[in-house]
């Protein structure tokens, strides 16, 4: 596995496997990576033949009192990851690469609606940085599929929704979430937590178990279940920022035609920000 560090590697690279008839697999990744960026990957191997991987912290999607500065660089060891998994190309960018006249003044893509509330409401500007790059790597590297998580429930709504809306020849996969054995969803900020937050960090994701429960044994009480969720939360410590439930596949407000319905989640234990999401049935 070759590691590049600009466009024009990457763009050499690429043409030479598409040269030889091979389907490309773009998995984007911030880095430092655990077990659910490493699914992506295999997944990308099953369904392509040329697989780049791209590892950039990017600037555009972090706000302005966010852990951009913090957010753990691990380049080695996760080539080592990658190399063993067997991806074929990394491409690891630095921000003069990804953005040579900075960020002000720079072309943004918005994805309106699917991108507003949950964690857009909470993180401003986030997914247009998100969009951005997205699309931008999507350009750089055009492949024929790209692999996201389930983990970020809206981003996946939003990428999916921005390869529509413009066009993009891109098929996007969606990967289910990897979770620790105790049920907390694989993150690179779940390395933040205390050992002591480590150990209450799985309620998040029983509170989510919790409402879908709710909602499949019939009860419509939405507003009510979800302060029960709240209150659960907070009392062991975490600080919820939102959860709600909305319908899996438009993220609208659960209306009578919503089939399947998602709850979401985001809260802090301290000062690291967790999500999480679980998709249900509406009927029992
Ligand atoms: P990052 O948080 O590094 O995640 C990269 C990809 O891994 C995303 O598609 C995310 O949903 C997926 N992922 C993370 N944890 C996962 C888990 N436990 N199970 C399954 N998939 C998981 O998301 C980003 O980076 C960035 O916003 C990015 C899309 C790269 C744009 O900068």
């Amino acid at each position: 596995m070759n590691t590049v560090h600009s466009i024009a590697q990457v763009r050499a690279a690429v043409s030479r496997a598409r040269e030889e008839g091979k389907r490309i697999g773009l998995v984007p990744t911030m880095g430092n990576l655990h077990a659910g960026h490493i699914a992506l990957v295999r997944t990308a191997l099953a369904r392509g033949d040329f697989v780049v991987v791209s590892i950039f912290v990017n600037p555009m999607q972090f706000g302005p009192n966010e852990d951009l500065d913090s957010y753990p660089r691990t380049l080695s060891e996760d080539q080592a990851k990658l190399f063993d998994a067997g991806a074929h190309l990394l491409f690891a960018p630095n921000a003069t690469e990804m953005y040579p006249d900075g960020l002000n003044g720079h072309t943004q893509v918005s994805v309106p609606v699917v991108s507003e509330g949950l964690c857009g409401g909470s993180r401003p500007g986030h997914f247009n940085g998100v969009a951005t790059v997205v699309s931008k790597l999507f350009n750089i590297v055009q492949p024929d599929l790209a692999v996201f998580g389930e983990k970020d429930y809206q981003q996946l709504a939003v990428i999916r929704k921005m390869t529509q809306d413009l066009s993009l020849p891109v098929h996007i996969v969606g990967e289910p979430t990897c979770r620790a054995e105790d049920g907390l969803a694989l993150s690179s900020r779940n390395g933040y937590l205390t050992p002591r937050q480590r150990q209450q960090a799985p309620l998040l994701y029983q509170q989510l178990q919790q409402i879908a429960a709710a909602v499949q044994s019939g009860r419509r009480d939405y507003a009510a279940i979800i302060e029960t969720a709240r209150h659960s939360l907070e009392s062991a410590g975490f600080t919820a920022d939102y959860l709600d439930l909305r319908d899996a596949d438009s993220l609208a407000a659960i209306g009578p035609d919503t089939r399947t319905g998602v709850a979401l989640a985001a809260a802090f234990l301290g000062k690291t920000r967790l999500i999480d999401n679980l998709r249900f049935s509406m009927r029992p």
